[in-house]
């Protein structure tokens, strides 16, 4: 077989490096035959199995420095591969071997007698082209997809995903690691949304973030707000539906003293306590529609009036909203004001629903799972069939109801590893069984409902609005079954 690269006898003093019993060790060792991937050394402890750097003084240029490994010793010497270097002290390395290489008629990789000194050898088809300038880079990419395989014949499993990793990191930009260490996924939804957090963070863009309820709406927010400049100033979280509308308006821009009946003193809102940092509007949708007139004020001029007040405050507050409603739908039902949404949408995020984000339902629940167990004593593995339930089922309350479901798993957990009947996870999942029979069907519309409760985080309004009732018939049912947020969460 031809060798990947020509081999001279030479005669060069080299120092070599290396780290024995926590001390650095140097030996002064020759090299007596060189090729751009190996040398024959004498003077080297054979007995050294890591990875050493040699310093061989190429006459006329100096001192390169060179990573190298003992192969086997040979001749009275020791074989060591050289591994590839920069450019640089590659072609010094080259310079020296070529002004070494005695040329006669035949190849000196495969030793044909008949080669053309011309082009590429006619047997072993390596370029022979010695003089030319160009040769190291030409013999490279002449010899690239064989020096890659043997390379490749010793990776592992591991390494190929470091290599698909950092291959897509500077071809594709995407970097895997997600803002924060909390915020977890690697499908190609939640890079791309991680992605765009990055990109956007550091604006002061108002940004609206898009998603189902559960799917780490309100993560984001934070992420957005811990990657700006706002870092060190307060983020505020204010969720549009779950004050009533009589009183979000007092809550979000303040009121002055004596605004309205109760009004014993004035008090800041909750712009105003944003001040400097981040204001986070969720379920934006849900505000109302005078509201929504005062919030595109703001946008537009960042001015704030607090009720009960004539003048107005400027205030440095940069607003991220969230919705997991059909802002379209509510523009065309006359619910939403446009202007308003085309504010807000100049950067949208949309969080893609956990059932397409697949690996990462396993992933999240391995996340979750170890926080649980790093807290308090209990299993720390899923069993596989727990694993196989996980990613067979839906998810419709997302992320949410993962870790709502882990957690019941965890505590529920009999043995060391969780399994599907102790996340409750499985039967519904299975293909559709007849209909339950009518003694049943109590039971079912109260788990319907505090379903749809958990996926809604008890925001009552948006319960109700999913399940087509009023809020008042959604708080009859809660008494009626007695249902109690925190026996459920
Ligand atoms: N990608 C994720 N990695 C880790 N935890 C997440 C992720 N997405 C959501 N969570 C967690 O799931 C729960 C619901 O997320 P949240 O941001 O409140 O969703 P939303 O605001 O969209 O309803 C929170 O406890 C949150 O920390
Ligand atoms: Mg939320």
């Amino acid at each position: 077989m031809a060798r990947l690269d020509v081999r001279v006898k030479t005669e060069l003093d080299a120092r070599v490096a290396y780290i024995s019993r926590d001390e650095q060790v140097e030996e002064c060792v020759s090299i007596q035959e060189l090729s751009l991937s190996g040398a024959l050394v004498f003077g080297l402890s054979s007995q050294l199995k890591e990875i050493f750097t040699i310093r061989p003084t190429l006459p006329g240029y100096g001192e390169v420095e060179l990573l190298a490994k003992s192969i086997r010793t040979n001749k009275g010497g020791v074989a060591i591969r050289i591994f590839y270097s920069d450019k640089d002290t590659m072609q010094a390395l080259w310079d020296h071997i070529r002004g070494k290489l005695i040329l006669g008629d035949s190849c000196p990789y495969c030793g044909y007698a008949d080669s053309s000194r011309e082009g590429t050898c006619k047997k072993c088809d390596r370029y022979l082209n010695f003089s030319k300038e160009i040769y190291l880079e030409r013999h490279v990419e002449n010899t690239f997809a064989q020096r890659l395989s043997i390379r490749l014949s010793r990776l592992n499993l591991e390494h190929f995903h470091k290599i698909i990793q950092f291959v897509d990191s500077r071809l594709l930009k995407v970097q895997h690691r997600s803002p924060d260490k909390e915020f977890v996924g690697t499908s190609p939804g939640m890079l791309a949304v991680f992605a765009m957090i990055r990109k956007v963070a550091p604006t002061e863009m108002s940004v609206l973030l898009l998603g189902e309820s559960g799917t780490g709406k309100e993560l984001a927010a934070k992420a957005l707000h811990t990657m700006s400049a706002r870092k060190d100033g307060p983020l505020v979280a204010v969720n549009c539906a779950a004050i009533p509308e009589s009183l979000l308006e007092a809550e979000l821009f303040g009121y002055e003293k004596g605004a309205f009946t109760g009004a014993y003193a004035a008090k800041k809102g909750k712009f105003e306590s944003a001040d400097g940092g981040t204001l986070f509007l969720d379920e934006i949708g849900d505000l109302p529609s005078s509201l929504q007139a005062k919030l595109l004020r703001f946008l537009e001029d960042r001015l704030i009036e607090r009720v009960g007040s004539s003048s107005s405050k400027k205030i440095d507050v940069r607003v991220v909203a969230a919705t997991n409603s059909n802002l379209q739908r509510s523009m065309a039902e006359g619910r939403f004001r446009p202007d308003l949404f085309y504010r807000l949408n100049s950067f949208t995020i949309k969080l893609p629903p956990l059932r397409e984000r697949g690996e990462d339902t396993v992933l999240l629940a391995r996340h979750f799972l170890e926080r649980f167990a790093s807290n308090e004593q209990g299993p720390k593995n899923f069993s596989s069939e727990g694993l196989e339930a996980i990613r067979r089922h839906s998810w419709p309350g997302n992320v949410r109801e993962l870790e709502n479901r882990v957690r019941r798993g965890f505590l529920m957990a009999s043995g060391d590893l969780v399994d599907s009947a102790c996340m409750e996870l499985g039967e519904e999942d299975l293909p559709q069984s007849p209909p339950a029979p009518a003694t049943k069907n109590i039971q079912s519309q109260k788990e319907h409902v505090i379903s749809v409760l958990e996926q809604n985080d008890y925001v009552i309004a948006k319960a109700a609005r999913e399940l087509s009732i009023s809020r008042p018939s959604l708080y009859a049912l809660i008494k009626k079954y007695s249902i109690d947020k925190n026996d459920n969460k």
